[in-house]
């Protein structure tokens, strides 16, 4: 059975701690937890986490629509880091009917919700069925909807191996200008569509680049208002 936790203690002992001490905390606190894999975020969270404990459990979504230079660059951390990266594929089935019945970019017509919702959303709550907690990249500073993210929270949209499941988010004080310069310090690979105007980056059809003055998520959904930039990951 995972431990059960004060999160509010935690959250407020932790509140200014660095993300390695955070990760160190967590991976000992729940030993049975993942490492979510996307964004460069979360490359620098591998960077650190793997070198606590070299076997902790990756995995990425494979939602068979993101650029070429990401499976790339996935193939690169596997390589760098020696680390096995597990791919969650959606269900065939439901995949099959949405694409037959509505095409390959319904999105752009009724909203990302559903095709996020199979290729995202359900293979995501099957592999967390199997944890106690996971590990995301988010920060506040990412978009409205995580300007409350605490580094420690109960997940209200996925359940764990034995209930409960608990979310935690190193990142959740860093800002994107701090991420950065620590991985450019330490050297973390990361994508290079980066270098091409992306800030943030999801699937091909749904990510544009985004210019100087604006913030990260318009390049995500552009055609969708602010509020609704979620891909149901990460919901309230
Ligand atoms: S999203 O909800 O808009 O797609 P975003 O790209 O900001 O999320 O990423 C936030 C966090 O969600 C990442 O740091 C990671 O923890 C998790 N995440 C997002 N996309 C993926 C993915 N394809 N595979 C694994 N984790 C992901
Ligand atoms: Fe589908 Fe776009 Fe969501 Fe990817 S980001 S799962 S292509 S709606």
């Amino acid at each position: 059975m995972p431990p059960v936790v004060d999160l509010s203690a935690l959250n407020a002992r932790l509140t200014d701690a660095a993300p390695r001490d955070i990760l160190a905390c967590a991976m000992a606190t729940w030993p049975n937890c993942a490492l979510s894999f996307s964004g460069a975020e979360d490359v620098f969270l591998l960077h650190l986490a793997s070198r606590i404990n070299p076997d902790i459990k990756i995995f990425t979504l494979d939602t068979g629509r993101l650029h070429p230079q990401t499976y790339q660059f996935i193939e690169q951390v596997r390589e760098t880091y020696d680390v096995r990266i597990d791919m969650l594929c959606p269900d065939a089935e439901r995949l099959q009917r949405l694409v037959s019945d509505k095409g390959l970019f319904s999105f752009y017509r009724d909203g990302h919700e559903e095709c996020c919702g199979i290729r995202k959303v359900e293979p995501m709550r099957r592999h967390l069925a199997g944890f106690d907690a996971w590990i995301t990249g988010l920060r506040r500073d990412q978009s409205p909807s995580r300007r409350e993210l605490e580094i420690f929270e109960p997940d209200a949209r996925f359940a764990g191996a034995s209930g409960p499941l608990i979310k935690i988010n190193p990142l959740a004080n860093v800002t994107s200008r701090q991420l950065w310069e620590q991985i450019r310090m330490l050297e973390v690979p990361y994508n290079p569509l980066h270098d091409q105007g992306f800030a943030s980056i999801g699937c091909e059809p749904c990510t544009r680049p985004t210019g100087p003055n604006q913030h990260e998520r318009e390049g995500r959904w552009w055609w969708e208002e602010a509020t609704l930039k979620e891909c149901g990951l990460h919901k309230k």
